[in-house]
C-alpha cells in the first residue's frame, strides 16, 4: 500500500497552539542547499578515530546583506557532518570557544552516561577541552548531536549547535541503496527562525514556553535552498533539529516517498508514503524515484502548504537498481513478566508543563532499571484538553521498539528502533526499552522548551555489582 496520511492526531497538530507560527516563504533569492562537509578525523588508526567537535560562535551569510551571528561545531552554523562505524572506538576532544558553558549530546548514540552521553551533567566551560572515549557498536544509523545545557537547551540549539552524525555499517552498505554524500544521499535537518533588525536571530524575543518558533523555514541553515538532482534515486535523511516545529513533509504531485529507516536506522520493510509527519527531533529516511521526471522538471518538498526545498531535475539518468523489500532485522529482547512497568505520564502545556506530576530536578533519581534487562515504560500524554498537543518524548541510553499506541499496533513507519516518539493527546505509548550502559540518563519531551521548563526526568541504570553507585550531578543552580 503507498500510506496517504499523516497517522497522528490531527487535533493536536501545532497549528491548533495559541502561540502557532505559520510558514512563510522568505523574500529572498533561492541558492544551492548548503551540504556540510564531512568532519575529518585528527588520525585514526584501524581501530581508534582521534577527532575534535569545537563549539564555536561566528557568522553565516544566510540571507543577502549582513550575516547572522550563529553558533555551530567546527562551522559558524550547525556543524560539519560527523560519521561514526559500528564497531570503532572514538576519542573525541570537545571544545568550547563559546562565551559560555555548553555539553555536547549525542542523540541517539548508545553510550553511557552521564559524562559521555553529554546531557545536564557534562559541562564544559567556556575555553576548556575534554576528551571522550567510546566504542560505536549498533546499527548504521542517522543520529545527531545537540548542545544540552539545562537549562538552556533551547537557547544553544537555537543559535545553531546541532549537527548530524551518521552511524555506517557493513550490513546497510550492502544494500542497493543512494551513498553518494552530498549527491544522492542528502542530510536534511529540518528548522525555522525569525530573521530580525539586521538579519540576526533573538531567541528571547521569540521565546514562547510551549516551543520557540519562527516563520522561516531552514534547510540545512538554508533559506530558500534549491538542489540539481538527476532522474535516478535520491536518499533524504530527514531530522527535525527545530525547538518545537512538526514538519509535515510531502512532494509535488504527491510523489511517493519511501521511508527506509527511522530515529535508531533501517526499517524492517520499506514502507510507501505520500507523506511524511516529523516531530522534535525525530528522524526518517526516504527514497524519493524521479525516474517520471526529465530534465527541466522541478519537484518541490512542501511543509504543510509552504514550499521549503526545490529539486531541479538536471539530467536523464538511467537507474537499473531496485530497493530491496527486506532491510533489517529488527529483535528486540522479550520482556520479564514480573518486571514493573515503568510509568511516564506528560502533562500541562506553558509553564505548568510537569512529567509524572513534577517539574525536572538535577539532583532527582526519579526511576531505576537494570543494565542488560528489558522492560516495558508507558508514556501517557493526558493533555486532552482542547485537543491537546503532541509530546514527542524521547530517552537518553539507546534506541527503543514500540509496542503499541493505546492497545492498538504502532504505525507502519515505526516499526524500526526509536530513541523519540510523538504521543497523542490522551494515548499511553508502550515501548520497550534495555540499556546497555550504566548511567544517568535523562528522558523527557522533545520540545525543547518543554524540556528546559521541566517536562525532563532522570533515571539510573545499574549494575547488579554497583546497585547504588553515586555519580556527580550537576546542580542545576551551578549555572
Ligand atoms: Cu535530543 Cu535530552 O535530547
Ligand atoms: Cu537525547
Ligand atoms: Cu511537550
Amino acid at each position: 500500500p503507498v500510506y496517504q496520511d499523516y497517522f497522528f492526531n490531527e487535533t493536536a497538530y501545532d497549528y491548533h497552539d495559541g502561540g502557532y507560527v505559520p510558514l512563510e516563504v522568505y523574500d529572498a533569492p533561492h541558492v544551492p542547499l548548503t551540504i556540510p562537509s564531512l568532519l575529518k578525523p585528527d588520525r585514526e588508526t584501524d581501530t581508534d578515530v582521534w577527532l575534535t567537535v569545537h563549539a564555536q560562535s561566528g557568522e553565516t551569510q544566510i540571507l543577502p546583506g549582513a550575516k547572522t551571528k550563529t553558533w555551530g561545531y567546527n562551522q559558524s552554523l550547525l556543524g560539519q557532518t560527523i560519521v561514526f562505524r559500528s564497531g570503532k572506538t572514538y576519542h573525541v576532544t570537545l571544545k568550547n570557544s563559546l562565551p559560555e558553558l555548553t555539553t555536547f549530546h549525542w542523540h541517539g548514540l548508545d553510550v553511557p552516561g552521564p559524562f559521555i552521553d553529554g546531557g545536564c551533567h557534562a559541562p564544559i566551560y567556556p575555553g576548556e577541552e575534554k576528551e571522550i572515549t567510546f566504542t560505536v557498536n549498533q546499527p548504521a544509523a542517522t543520529t545527531w548531536l545537540h548542545a544540552h545545557p539545562c537549562p538552556l537547551t533551547g537557547w544553544d540549539v537555537w543559535h545553531g549547535l546541532a549537527t548530524m552524525v551518521y552511524v555506517e555499517d557493513d550490513h546497510e552498505d550492502n544494500l542497493a541503496l543512494p551513498h553518494n554524500y552530498g549527491v544522492d544521499d542528502l542530510p536534511i535537518v529540518l528548522q525555522d527562525r525569525r530573521f530580525h533588525e539586521d538579519n540576526q536571530w533573538d531567541y528571547d524575543a521569540d521565546y514562547d514556553p510551549d516551543g520557540t518558533a519562527g516563520p522561516t523555514a531552514l534547510i540545512n541553515g538554508t533559506v530558500n535552498p534549491s538542489f540539481d538532482v538527476t532522474t535516478q534515486k535520491l536518499r533524504l535523511r530527514f531530522l527535525d533539529g527545530s525547538n518545537r516545529r512538526e514538519w509535515r513533509l510531502h512532494l509535488s504531485d504527491d510523489l511517493v516517498m519511501t521511508q527506509i529507516a527511522s530515529d535508531g536506522g533501517l526499517l524492517p520493510e520499506p514502507v510507501q508514503m505520500t507523506k511524511c509527519m516529523l516531530t522534535c527531533a525525530e528522524r526518517a529516511e526516504v527514497i524519493i524515484d524521479f525516474s517520471d521526471y526529465k530534465a527541466g522538471d522541478q519537484v518541490t518538498l512542501y511543509s504543510d502548504d509552504t514550499p521549503i526545498l526545490i529539486f531541479n531535475i538536471k539530467d536523464f539518468v538511467a537507474d537499473d537498481t531496485t530497493l530491496p523489500d527486506k532491510l533489517a532485522e529488527i529483535s528486540y529482547p522479550d520482556v520479564d513478566p514480573n518486571a514493573l512497568v515503568h510509568q511516564v505520564v506528560l502533562a500541562g502545556t506553558d509553564e505548568e508543563i510537569t512529567i509524572n506530576g513534577l517539574k525536572f530536578g538535577m539532583m532527582r533519581i526519579d526511576d531505576r532499571q537494570e543494565i542488560g534487562k528489558t522492560e516495558y515504560w508507558d508514556i501517557t500524554n493526558t493533555n486532552d484538553c482542547c485537543g491537546g498537543m503532541l509530546h514527542p518524548y524521547h530517552m537518553h541510553g539507546g534506541s527503543f521498539q514500540i509496542v503499541s499506541r493505546n492497545g492498538q499496533a504502532p504505525y507502519p513507519n515505526e516499526l524500526g528502533y526509536k530513541d523519540t516518539v510523538a504521543v497523542n493527546p490522551g494515548e499511553t505509548v508502550r515501548i520497550k526499552m534495555k540499556f546497555n550502559f550504566a548511567g544517568v540518563f535523562m528522558y523527557h519531551c522533545h520540545i525543547i522548551e518543554h524540556e528546559d521548563g521541566g517536562m525532563m526526568a532522570q533515571m539510573q541504570v545499574y549494575t547488579p555489582e554497583e546497585p547504588e553507585k553515586k555519580y556527580d550531578l550537576m546542580a542545576m543552580d551551578t549555572l
